[in-house]
C-alpha cells in the first residue's frame, strides 16, 4: 500500500484503480480547460501570512455550515455518477461524511438513490436538485428528498446548457462500453469485480421514477434531453414554495446574481463555477469570492468549490469570506482510489493541513481567520 500524505497521492492512486474513461469525465473542464486551471492557480497565488509568537495550543477546525455542527468546514460536493467511481460509492462517501462530522450532498445523477442513502445512515444528508424540464418529476424529487429526511435543498443553477467538455465526446461517454473500454476495465481488477457485485448499476433517483425511462438506454437519451434551458428565478421560486426548507442555491459567480439569491432569502450560496466544466472563460471562484462576500456575506452564508486541494485553501477560501467549501474531485480521488476509507483519510489529511496552516499562521480558531491574514497579489481580486 502506498503511504498517502496528501490530495495529489489520492489523485495518482485513482489513476491507476479506476477506468479512464470516468476519470476523464471528472478530470475534465469545459473547452480550453482555462477556468479549470484558474481556479487552482488563484487559490495559489493568494499567500498566507506567517505569524509568529502566539500561542496555538489547542487549535480546532470546528465551526457550523448553515446551522449544521461540522468538524471541519467541508461538504462533499453533488457529484453525479459517484457510484461508478466505487461501487456503491454514494454510500461510501455518505458514511465517512457521517462518521467524521461532515455534510454530505446527493447529486440527483447518483447511482444510489435517495432512499438507498437515507438507509444506509442516520445522520441526514443535503439533496442536490437538478431543474429538468419534467416538472412532475422535479415535483416527486423534491417530495422524495423530504421523505428521506434531507435538511437541505441545493439547488443547481449554472447548467442550463451543458458545457462541452471534449474528452467526454471523444470518449464517447456511455454506459455501454466498448471493446477499447473493456480492455481498460480489464486493467483494474479491483474496480471491476466491485461493480460487478453491486445492486447500484443505474441512477437510483431516476430510473422507474421519471416518465419513460425504464433502462440504460433510455435513461442517456433522458439525460441529455431533459437539461432545462428555461431555469430562471421564476422556477427557483416555485422550488421555494414545494421544498418550505432551507435552501442552498449553488453555481453563483456573479455578485448581482448573489444579491437577488439574497433577496430570495436563500440561506446559502455556493460561489461555483461547477469546476470549471461549464463557462469556460469565467474567473475563478476564489477571486470572486471577496466581491460577493462584500456585497452579501452579511446577509447569508457563502460556500465556495471548484479548486480546492488543500487546507491552505479551506485557509484561504474562509479568509475571504466562506465559512466553508465543497470538495467534488479531492473526493472522488480519494473514493476511488481506497474507497469509504479513502474519503475517512482525506478528512483526516485535510484537517491536519488545516489545523497545522491555522497555527502557523497564529491562529486557533475558525472564527479568527480574516483577510488581514492574507496577502494579494493583483490575481486575487483582494483589497
Ligand atoms: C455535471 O454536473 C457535470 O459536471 O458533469
Amino acid at each position: 500500500m502506498p503511504t498517502i500524505t496528501c490530495v495529489e497521492d489520492f489523485r495518482q492512486l485513482y489513476h491507476r484503480s479506476v477506468p479512464k474513461m470516468f476519470c476523464d469525465y471528472v478530470e475534465a473542464g469545459s473547452y480550453t480547460e482555462a477556468t479549470l486551471q484558474a481556479n487552482v492557480e488563484d487559490f495559489n497565488a493568494l499567500k498566507i501570512r506567517q505569524r509568529i509568537g502566539v500561542d496555538v495550543t489547542g487549535v480546532g477546525t470546528s465551526g457550523t455550515m448553515a446551522g449544521q455542527d461540522v468538524a471541519l468546514p467541508v461538504a462533499f460536493a453533488p457529484v453525479g455518477m459517484l457510484g461508478i467511481q466505487s461501487a456503491g460509492g454514494e454510500i461510501k462517501v455518505a458514511k465517512a461524511a457521517e462518521q467524521f462530522g461532515v455534510p454530505f450532498i446527493l447529486s440527483t445523477m447518483s447511482m444510489c438513490s435517495i432512499e438507498d442513502v437515507a438507509a444506509a445512515t442516520e445522520t441526514s444528508f443535503w439533496f442536490q436538485l437538478y431543474v429538468v424540464k419534467d416538472r412532475d418529476f422535479v415535483r416527486d424529487l423534491i417530495q422524495r428528498a423530504k421523505g428521506a429526511g434531507c435538511s437541505k435543498l441545493v439547488v443547481t443553477m449554472d447548467l442550463p446548457v451543458l458545457g462541452q467538455r471534449h474528452r467526454d465526446v471523444k470518449n464517447k461517454l456511455s454506459i455501454r462500453p466498448r471493446l477499447k473500454d473493456l480492455l481498460n476495465f480489464a486493467t483494474k481488477p479491483r474496480w471491476s469485480a466491485e461493480m460487478i457485485r453491486t445492486p447500484y448499476k443505474s441512477f437510483g433517483n431516476v430510473v422507474g421514477h421519471a416518465k419513460g425511462v425504464d433502462d440504460l438506454a433510455s435513461l442517456l437519451s433522458w439525460a441529455v434531453e431533459m437539461v432545462d434551458p428555461a431555469l430562471d428565478w421564476g422556477v427557483v421560486e416555485w422550488i421555494k414554495k414545494e421544498w418550505g426548507g432551507p435552501m442552498i442555491l449553488k453555481g453563483v459567480l456573479d455578485p448581482e446574481d448573489a444579491r437577488i439569491a439574497a433577496d430570495m432569502e436563500m440561506e446559502a450560496i455556493v460561489v461555483s463555477n461547477h469546476g470549471g466544466r461549464q463557462l469556460d472563460g469565467a474567473p475563478s471562484t476564489i477571486s470572486m469570492l471577496p466581491h460577493i462576500a462584500d456585497l452579501v456575506g452579511d446577509r447569508m452564508e457563502l460556500f465556495l468549490d471548484s479548486g480546492v486541494r488543500t487546507g491552505m485553501d479551506i485557509f484561504r477560501a474562509r479568509a475571504l469570506g466562506a465559512s466553508g467549501v465543497l470538495l467534488g474531485r479531492a473526493m472522488v480521488y480519494a473514493l476511488g482510489a481506497q474507497g469509504q476509507a479513502g474519503v475517512s483519510t482525506l478528512l483526516t489529511l485535510l484537517q491536519k493541513e488545516l489545523a497545522t496552516s491555522m497555527a502557523l499562521s497564529g491562529k486557533t480558531n475558525l472564527a479568527d481567520i480574516d483577510r488581514t491574514d492574507l496577502l494579494y497579489d493583483q490575481r486575487s481580486g483582494g483589497d
